[in-house]
């Protein structure tokens, strides 16, 4: 595997960041991930303006700008420039003695990225999920490396043979914990609205475009865990996942307990755009 690090392409095992990075050290971080399509990158310019937006919310000084070379380099340097792949990059503010403000001025970041092919994907037979209490912090908008309470979260979904957990706060049911989520509830889709609770999804946003072209009314607006218990269809969204239902929340069956068409005609929107087919 050929791995990019501070400027470098170089195997793997060659790669090494001082265990001094303040990633490491503090979680102070923030990481992107973009789909591609035989190289064709999905919504690329939406996960560059959130890399952006993440590095200028946090005041790392460094430049999404060697993001799309770098991709494309790593895609065909690990032979996946034919294939359905992601690309990760993470930046941190790089390595410094410990200590919590900044260092100085001069400590480059350190910026570290990988491409790998997607995972297959899931069957759409519908899966489960659980819920938790959301024990995040206030900026969720932020792409940032310091994900333990996701970590936990998807631990405790897996140990509960479910497919994700959703984050719940103040009763309203948020996101999973690596994805968007929506409600079909009467005749709309519901999404909480972009803010400082949830990540602004690409994928969100692309299902909500797509969603205006099938002429599925979508309204943002954030729904309670009762609400959603009431909906005929939930799914997820995620670059990784794209869309899909589940079917069991917290042992309680949505709709008639099969995937939903709502879901289901998205769901190929979003793939048939991937594809240039759209
Ligand atoms: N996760 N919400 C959370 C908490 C996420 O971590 C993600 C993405 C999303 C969906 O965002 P997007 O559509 O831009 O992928 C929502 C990525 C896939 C990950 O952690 O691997």
């Amino acid at each position: 595997m050929i791995v990019y690090l501070n400027g470098d392409f170089l195997a793997l095992e060659k790669a090494s960041v001082s265990p001094l990075d303040r990633g490491f050290l503090f979680a102070d971080a923030i990481y992107e991930v973009v789909r591609f399509d035989r190289g064709r990158p999905y919504h690329l310019e939406e996960h560059l303006r959130r890399m952006r937006e993440g590095l200028a919310a946090l005041r790392i000084e460094a430049d999404a700008g060697f993001y799309p070379a770098a991709a494309r380099r790593l895609l065909s340097e690990n032979g996946l420039a034919g294939s359905d792949a992601v690309v990760y990059a993470q930046v941190s503010r790089g390595a410094a003695p410990r200590t919590h403000v900044f260092p100085p001025k001069e400590t480059p970041a350190t910026v570290f990225a990988f491409a790998r092919a997607s995972d297959p994907q899931p069957e759409e037979s519908g899966g489960s999920a659980i819920l938790v209490a959301d024990q995040r912090w206030g900026r969720c908008d932020i792409k940032t490396v310091m994900l333990l309470p996701n970590v936990l979260a998807a631990q405790e979904a897996r140990e509960a043979g479910a497919m994700d957990a959703i984050f719940v706060r103040d009763g309203l049911a948020l996101e999973g914990t690596k994805a968007n989520l929506f409600a079909l509830i009467g005749e709309k889709v519901r999404t909480a609205p972009n803010g400082p609770s949830i990540l602004p999804g690409v994928t969100r946003g692309a299902v909500i475009e797509a969603a205006g072209r099938l002429s599925i009314r979508v309204e943002e607006r954030a729904f309670t865990v009762e609400e959603m218990f009431s909906a005929t269809e939930v799914f997820l969204a995620s670059t990784t996942l794209w869309t899909h239902s589940l079917v069991k929340i917290a042992d309680r069956r949505i709709g008639n307990g099969e995937p939903g068409p709502i879901a289901a005609s998205l769901r190929e929107a979003l793939q048939r755009e991937f594809r240039g087919e759209a």
